[in-house]
């Protein structure tokens, strides 16, 4: 059957994730092809891409290296079954993972997604107690307005109402820390000063319940998804200090922040805080092939490397672990990233892109704008009585005059793709300037 890509004939069948389904339908948003900072829509529009598609084409859309590799592996070796087998495309990935990762994390499990990486984290972190003889250590702590993709683990730890509200009891023995967004923080370019105080909140949810019961916490260093929510200076720092002293997991979802989006390999070493763990996906495979990853440190992998030989350590995993397609996506990815140093060009664009941000701070309706590497947040003033409808008229103005965003809430979020240049910033920043100045 011919498959036209431009014209699909009836948009009922496919139940769209996060999103308006019937106002979607009414008006579909169809991309039809992509290249570098663009996409190009089935009406035969150019749209500049201000999100990296999801926070995962760090290195732009289309890169050759990437669609090639891609090409000449599934042509080679398609699938392989990752339990009690194996391939060398996954284990070579896996070594140029942990050689880009901080000192001391130094072992990869293979995931399809960030959901995926957030529930294998909070399963090992679980597991790791228990073969360490501490099984009493069974509390995971998260955080308020975290995000940790959709499955019952990461909900349970995350802390958006709504991913929360229609699905039950939820997972049982969860604490949350309180969220970093504060008023008196507004308009700070990059960290703010106040904050680090409220990771001190782990030391009263220790007193409550007892170091001896909790196994993990795990935080995003940036909260992406809740709308760009920079931590306090000194914050990160005081985490790992107190789930150090009390025997507890750090666990960092660096599945944003992971892959250069703020200038470094990771927001671990952006931030010179490192964890025991660190769930990542997207910008692992440049978005192209669905892969996730948890890099973990030596000290926990030994932990499991116990027992008798011919024993399965960690009865975890999934079909696609390590799928050779993905894998070569991934090493073609890094190679990518590393050939045209993109970590380091977000950290040289980063000021640029930090100007022209906090020059729409005065703009109609803006009531904070927010930063960090190539990662910007515009808050707007929610329309009164209709919150969120303000930024997303915001986003489909934005949208009809040539530029991708994304909005949460009532804040627009912006993670271009790292290949972007300054003119690029200009257009996308001019462009949501006049969105706003005759927006209701
Ligand atoms: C911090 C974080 N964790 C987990 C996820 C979930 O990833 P996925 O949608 O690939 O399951 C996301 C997705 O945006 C994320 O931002």
């Amino acid at each position: 059957m011919a498959l036209d890509r431009n014209t699909p004939n009836d948009l009922n069948a496919f139940w769209m994730p996060f999103t308006a389904n019937r106002q979607f339908k009414k008006a579909p948003r169809l991309l039809a092809s992509a290249k570098d900072m663009h996409y190009f829509t089935t009406d035969g529009r150019q749209v500049l891409d201000g999100t990296a598609g999801l926070w995962c084409c760090n290195a732009g859309h289309c890169r050759p290296k990437i669609t090639e590799a891609i090409q000449k592996q599934v042509a080679e070796l398609d699938y392989a079954p990752p339990f009690q087998m194996g391939h060398p495309v996954a284990f070579e990935l896996a070594n140029r993972l942990v050689d880009i990762a901080p000192e001391g994390i130094d072992h990869a499990f293979f995931t399809n997604s960030g959901s995926e990486s957030v529930e294998t984290a909070l399963k090992i972190a679980l597991a790791y107690h228990r073969a360490r003889g501490e099984g009493t250590r069974t509390r995971l702590i998260g955080r308020e307005k975290g995000y940790h993709g959709v499955n019952f683990g990461g909900i349970s730890v995350g802390g958006l109402v709504n991913n929360r509200r229609m699905f039950g009891t939820l997972l049982a023995g969860v604490d949350h820390l309180p969220h970093t967004h504060l008023p008196e923080n507004a308009f700070t370019r990059g960290q703010p000063e106040h904050g680090a105080n409220l990771a001190d909140e782990l030391e009263r949810i220790v007193a409550l319940h007892g170091a001896e019961t909790i196994a993990a916490v795990i935080v995003e260093p940036m909260s992406g998804s809740a709308g760009v929510i920079l931590p306090p200076k000194g914050y990160l720092q005081r985490l790992r200090d107190i789930t150090k002293k009390h025997g507890i997991l750090l666990i960092f979802d660096e599945v944003i922040t992971g892959f250069g989006r703020l200038g470094s390999a990771f927001a671990s070493q952006h931030y010179g805080v490192t964890p025991d763990m660190m769930t990542t996906a997207k910008g692992l495979t440049n978005g192209v092939i669905p892969m996730g990853a948890v890099l973990v440190s030596g000290e926990i992998y030994d932990t499991f490397m116990t027992g008798p030989e011919h024993m399965i350590e960690l009865f975890h995993g999934y079909t696609y672990s390590g799928n050779p397609v993905a894998s070569a996506a991934g090493i073609a990815t890094l190679e990518t990233y590393r050939e045209e140093a993109l970590f380091e060009r977000a950290a040289e664009m980063a000021p640029y892109w930090e100007d022209a941000l906090h020059s729409l701070k005065g703009a109609r309706h803006v009531i904070d704008v927010r930063n960090t590497g190539l990662v910007g947040a515009i808050e707007l003033e929610p329309l009164p009585g209709e919150p969120t409808k303000r930024a997303f008229n915001a986003f489909l103005q934005a949208y009809e005059k040539g530029i991708l965003i994304r909005t949460t809430g009532d804040i627009i979020a912006m993670s271009p793709p790292l290949i972007i240049e300054k003119e690029h910033i200009d257009q996308l920043i001019g462009t949501i300037g006049e969105v706003l100045a005759t927006l209701d």
